[in-house]
């Protein structure tokens, strides 16, 4: 039997466990233009046991951004604050991805430079609100990309992409979940166009495929992951019939061969066991939890075949050596979520690992 213990190859590389540290937005780049800092370093590093580190959503280009003090990776003092990053975590035996995350119509023109405002598979806002510098604020009507800005936006990401190799990951996974601009090309309710990326969903998929398929060309395939949540209703999204989408989306994908596909569960298991089916590559799974974080309980899921490695959210951001604590059974470190987003290295960089 294969356990969340046993090694995998990935990426070129043989990982040591096939437990992954998701994907978690900390809003603390504080260097120069939007740069992290030593203390991202010290905070990736400390996780560095992990079979792979997925990074904190970074924006490919400024106009990607949607929230307050996130990283980006489209300028050269960005790729040189994250070589230090990555310089980290392979000195401490680790393996990291960058995600990027471009948020689409989740924003705000206050949060952006340069009179730029919020671009979008449609012209249609998302109910609800965005909090801003002024306070929250409701979310605006973003920009609807013409084809010339579908290309733009591809380019930005294949150059981020590019510059993510340059600053030491060891591959790129594309945020194609929660609500955010590949999403918002994927649920009907966000994507009302009528030209060649919307209406039936292989055209909703498009997006994603021509954007991962160029990810992949620029940096290769086994560097490259996708990140999906099928039917997640966040950033106003409803996707009421979301398997025919993403069977298009993982049709579109068989030529690119993307390396993984990170699944952030949907509410059935069933639709996790047909994108099983579908993908040849290795399937990453955050798997759904109801009122809680992912949790021990979760390493069935490896045992039982349903996935090839596990993401943990919360419980990695609270326990640097969360591998060593599964393996033991615990202790755990408890989250705290009045740390997430911005501060300083209180619940970021001080949660203790478990004395020897
Ligand atoms: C503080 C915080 C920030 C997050 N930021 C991101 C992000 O930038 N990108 C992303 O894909 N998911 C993000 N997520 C979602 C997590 O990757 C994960 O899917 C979610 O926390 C559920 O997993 P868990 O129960 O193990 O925490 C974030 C979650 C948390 C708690």
């Amino acid at each position: 039997m294969t356990t969340a213990f046993d090694p995998i190859d990935l990426a070129g590389a043989r990982l040591p466990n096939r437990i992954v540290m998701a994907p978690m937005t900390r809003s603390r780049a504080y260097g120069p233009g939007l740069a992290p800092t030593d203390a991202t370093a010290e905070y990736y590093a400390q996780r560095a046991s992990a079979g792979l580190i997925v990074s904190e959503g970074i924006q490919p280009s400024p106009v990607g951004q949607g929230y307050p003090d996130t990283p980006g990776l489209h300028s050269q003092a960005q790729v040189a604050a994250w070589r230090t990053v990555t310089d980290a975590v392979h000195g401490a035996g680790g393996r990291i991805f960058a995600q990027l995350m471009h948020t689409g119509r989740i924003g705000h023109p206050s949060l952006l430079p340069d009179g730029l405002s919020p671009v979008g598979a449609s012209a249609v806002a998302a109910k609800g609100q965005v909090y801003t510098a002024d306070g929250p604020k409701d979310f605006v009507v973003p920009v609807e990309l013409d084809e010339a800005g579908i290309e733009a936006t591809v380019a930005d990401h294949v150059a981020a992409a590019r510059n993510a190799i340059s600053a030491g990951f060891d591959g790129v996974e594309v945020h194609g979940a929660n609500g955010y601009l590949v999403h918002q090309f994927l649920a009907p309710n966000s994507n009302v166009r009528t030209d060649a990326w919307g209406g039936d969903p292989r055209r909703r998929a498009r997006f994603a495929v021509e954007l991962v398929g160029a990810v992949a060309d620029a940096i290769g395939p086994h560097r490259t992951g996708l990140r999906v949540s099928p039917g997640n209703p966040l950033g106003d999204l409803r996707e009421p019939e979301p398997d025919a989408t993403y069977f298009a989306l993982l049709q579109g994908l068989e030529r690119v061969g993307p390396a993984y596909l990170h699944v952030v569960e949907p509410a059935d298991r069933a639709l996790t066991a047909e994108l099983r089916k579908r993908f040849s590559g290795v399937l990453i799974l955050n798997a759904r939890t109801e009122g809680r974080h992912t949790g021990p309980q979760e390493l069935a899921v490896i045992e039982d075949g349903t996935a090839d490695m596990l993401s943990f959210g919360a419980l990695f951001l609270a326990n640097p050596d969360l591998p060593r604590r599964l393996r033991r059974g615990g202790p755990y470190n408890t989250p705290d979520r009045s740390t997430y987003y911005g501060g300083d290295e209180r619940g970021y960089t001080d949660y203790p690992a478990l004395e020897d």
